[in-house]
């Protein structure tokens, strides 16, 4: 199975994923998460996209693409994969159609989250990450069992530099703009299903395996 997870900030993508990678024995691949571990590695990608990264908005096409296809040609995405993240701009779609069709595959479906501004705000505002092993948390929905210290591994929580404020906003403005379109170019090819993600998480992961294993 070879998904793409599309929403806005905040709409549950990376929870979710987290969940559908196992029930369909596939990789979650975050480009979100893989920018954020090349910031942390301070390499030379990490340093030319952390502004963008930290900022809101988006990293250059081209660079997001090379990573995105060196990590969907490993093998333990040969059976599918989550993709979360990616694409988010009409050339992504482009690039990811380029990609899968040198891997001699296409994609399944395409999942679209939603939720509005006001639940997208409490969402990231409350969100909690561990540094050490990126776990996450919401200090409501999820909190680690003693507050401020990941349950895995012990670290202090963190938050994220983009979960400020303007730079939510910020991102808001973004998805509308570059995004919002890439789902619109999915819906006119029949892969597109939209899923409510405003729910509680257990209700939107039934959302989403009906969407899966349906027409
Ligand atoms: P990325 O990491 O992809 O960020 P995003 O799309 O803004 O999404 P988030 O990770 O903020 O939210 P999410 O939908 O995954 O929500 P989550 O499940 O964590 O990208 C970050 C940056 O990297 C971009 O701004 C850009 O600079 C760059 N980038 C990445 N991909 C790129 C690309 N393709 N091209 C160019 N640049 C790119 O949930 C949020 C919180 O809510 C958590 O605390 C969670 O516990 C809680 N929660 C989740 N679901 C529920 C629920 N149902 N009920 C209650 N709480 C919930």
């Amino acid at each position: 199975m070879r998904l793409v997870l599309l929403g806005p900030p905040g709409s549950g993508k990376g929870t979710q994923a987290e969940r559908l990678g196992p029930l369909l024995g596939v990789p979650h691949v975050s480009t979100g998460d893989m920018l954020r571990a090349a910031v942390d590695d301070g390499a030379a990608l990490g340093r030319r996209v952390r502004a963008h990264v930290e900022g809101g908005t988006l990293v250059p096409d081209e660079v997001v693409g090379e990573a995105v296809a060196g990590r969907l040609a490993k093998p333990d995405a040969a059976a599918g994969f989550v993709l979360d993240g990616f694409p988010r701009t009409v050339e992504q779609v482009a690039i990811l159609d380029r990609v899968l069709e040198r891997l001699g595959t296409s994609l399944d479906r395409v999942l679209a989250l939603d939720a509005s501004e006001p639940v997208i705000v409490r969402r990231l505002g409350g969100r909690r990450v561990c540094p050490g092993c990126r776990a996450v948390y919401h200090l409501e929905s999820r909190p680690p069992r003693s507050a401020g210290v990941c349950d895995a591994c012990g670290a202090a929580l963190a938050q994220r530099a983009d979960d400020d404020v303007a730079v939510i906003r910020e991102r808001l403005r973004v998805y509308e703009e570059r995004t919002v379109p890439v789902a619109r170019a999915y819906e006119a090819r029949g892969l597109l299903r939209r899923v409510d993600g405003s729910g509680e998480a257990d209700v939107v992961f039934e959302a989403l395996r009906a969407a899966v294993a349906g027409p």
